[in-house]
């Protein structure tokens, strides 16, 4: 039975670089998430032709509340819309991460995840849908702003009426012809981890007594984490914390960040913390990791992990490049230039290093927004970073601070730190902005704060795969000696402009490598002041959240 509604109006409803983003309210109005999902179907299903009749759809996400409705408006849309099979995680859970996989393990034609990431879920929360495509990556610009366009101009949607299928049992039933397929969410997932990292090396480091914790913070990763970490690796029983996936996360924000998992960033502070601490976000694409007394940036991470990575049998043959966004720090270049292999420098938004990765031009990427992953699948990938974290430790023997310090010592040390300026309103973000794009060609050789610019421009991108260009992705002012500051807007706030300033100084070997954070920036965020005038512009005295 096919049901015609006419489309209600989807003014403000950009699908942004994670999707259509917004409050569960707004989902649960009269056609709003089934108009979205009837036009990603007009616009990559198989009633568009993109896609072949009988294709596979996936869909999945992390949990939160108001997924299983959508789980079985998606299904009853997709019996109409010329699907043939739907696979979909048991309990309505896929992480990000594993629905990339599925996506590619089962030749799917592209997948439904349904998630806000780190944002709060819960009736009065965020929820979000996002369209992957065949390759298991986020749906690049051209379809984005083809299921934008459509849904400007949709005037029906189609579905069967049929019951909620049980996405609580393993198996499959059929719906109007197409059939359903509810899969163990883990299993594609936990074995494809275990072709890549020495699970032996890290199982015996265990057992001579290796420790961690794993803050799942009530999100999508908390069923993976049990049976790869405990199971698996052996890692005691209760290294998982919040390993439960609730509706509302608890009432936290799943966000692996010093503010949101502070319980597991004061334990990494005692004398008896364990080895390592990690934790993910609401849908398990994000990664903090935290070694005893010693947290570590996402962008050193990424420079850290890259320079390690031959230590894994999946990446023992090298990495064929590395790719990294913009504002994330130069410190992964260092290392790809010791590694003699090639730095993408990239926009900010995963779906820039699909093009790289499709085509085996990068290997190991990452956002200093607390993202990294590898050619394994096509989203970043939160426990694939923990997991490279605790081979390489088991296979080393040392702590992340060894391991740290050595690398510094060897390659120098990008200080870094983030400051957003959040719920601004958008006239004076967008002030802010326009004020340094004026500036930009008089910057260089101007000095503020006793720093020298080198080089200022707003960033441009050529994909070196397809060719296309993105350009305004961020301003950027370089100083003579490497260090570094970027200003850009947020393009997933969810109220008024988020400004995000990004900051990063530049520690030659043998300079200043064991300082503190904070003491190494002051110059820089006074030269950013000096250079954007935030605090004019915006009455903002302090930015809302450092990370
Ligand atoms: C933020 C991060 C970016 C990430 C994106 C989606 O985007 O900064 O690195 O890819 O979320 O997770 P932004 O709000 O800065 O546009
Ligand atoms: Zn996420």
């Amino acid at each position: 039975m096919i049901v015609t509604t006419p489309t209600t109006p989807f003014a403000g409803q950009k699908p942004g670089t994670s999707g259509l983003r917004k409050k569960v309210r707004v989902f649960q109005q009269a056609n709003y998430a089934e108009n979205f999902i009837q036009s990603v179907f007009d616009s990559a299903g198989p009633a568009s032709g993109a896609t072949a009749t009988g294709a596979t759809l996936v869909v999945g996400g992390d949990g939160r509340y108001h997924n299983r409705a959508v789980i079985q408006q998606v299904i009853r849309m997709a019996a109409a819309n010329g699907y043939g099979r739907v696979l979909v995680g048991q309990g309505g859970i896929l992480s990000t991460p594993a629905a990339s996989q599925v996506i590619r393990k089962y030749g799917a034609s592209g997948g439904l995840i349904l998630s806000a990431s780190h944002n709060p879920g819960g009736p009065d929360e965020d929820f979000g849908i996002k369209y992957n495509t065949a390759n298991g990556g986020p749906a690049p610009e051209a379809v984005t702003e083809a299921i934008y366009a459509r849904t400007g101009t949709i005037d029906r949607w189609l579905a069967v009426d049929t019951p909620d299928i049980d996405l609580d049992t393993i198996g499959t039933a059929e719906v109007a012809g197409m059939s359903v397929e509810v899969i163990d969410p883990v299993a594609d997932y936990a074995a494809l981890m275990e072709e890549l990292f020495d699970f032996p090396a890290i199982r015996k480091a265990v057992h001579e007594g290796f420790t961690m914790a794993f803050d799942a913070m009530h999100a999508v990763t908390g069923p993976y984490a049990h049976e790869i970490l405990e199971k698996r690796l052996g890692f005691a029983a209760g290294s998982v914390h919040n390993g439960t996936p609730l509706e509302d996360f608890g009432g936290h924000h799943p966000d692996p960040n010093l503010v949101h998992a502070r319980v597991l960033y004061d334990l990494m502070m005692l004398p008896e913390a364990p080895a390592l601490g990690a934790a993910s976000d609401g849908d398990g694409d994000r990664n903090l990791i935290i070694g005893k007394g010693c947290f570590v940036t996402p962008s050193d991470s990424l420079a850290m992990l890259a320079a390690n990575a031959h230590l894994a049998p999946g990446y023992a043959r090298g990495l064929a490049g590395i790719a990294r966004s913009m504002p994330t720090s130069a410190a992964a270049d260092r290392v790809a230039e010791a590694l003699g292999i090639p730095l993408f420098e990239t926009p900010t938004g995963w779906k820039f290093f699909g093009s790289l990765l499709d085509v085996g031009r990068a290997t190991i990427c990452g956002e200093e927004s607390a993202g990294t992953g590898s050619d394994h699948v096509r989203e970043k990938d939160g426990l694939w970073a923990v997991l490279l974290w605790l081979n390489i430790l088991a296979v080393r023997r040392i702590s992340v601070s060894e391991l740290a310090r050595e690398h510094w010592a060897r390659f120098g040390r990008n200080y870094y730190a983030r400051h957003d300026y959040e719920a601004l309103d958008t006239a004076s973000a967008e002030a802010v902005i326009a004020g340094v794009t004026a500036a930009l060609p008089g910057l260089p050789g101007q000095s503020f704060a006793g720093l020298t610019i080198a080089t200022a421009d707003s960033f441009s991108y050529t994909d070196p795969v397809d060719g296309s260009t993105s350009a305004n992705q961020g301003l950027r002012v370089l100083f003579v000696g490497g260090s570094r500051i970027v200003l850009r807007l947020s393009g997933t706030g969810t109220e008024g402009a988020t400004l995000r300033l990004y900051l990063e100084r530049y520690e030659a070997v043998g300079g200043r490598l064991d300082a503190q954070t904070p003491d190494m920036l002051a110059e820089l965020i006074a030269a950013a002041e000096a250079i954007a005038g935030i605090a004019r512009l915006t009455g903002r005295a302090a930015p809302d959240v450092v990370t």
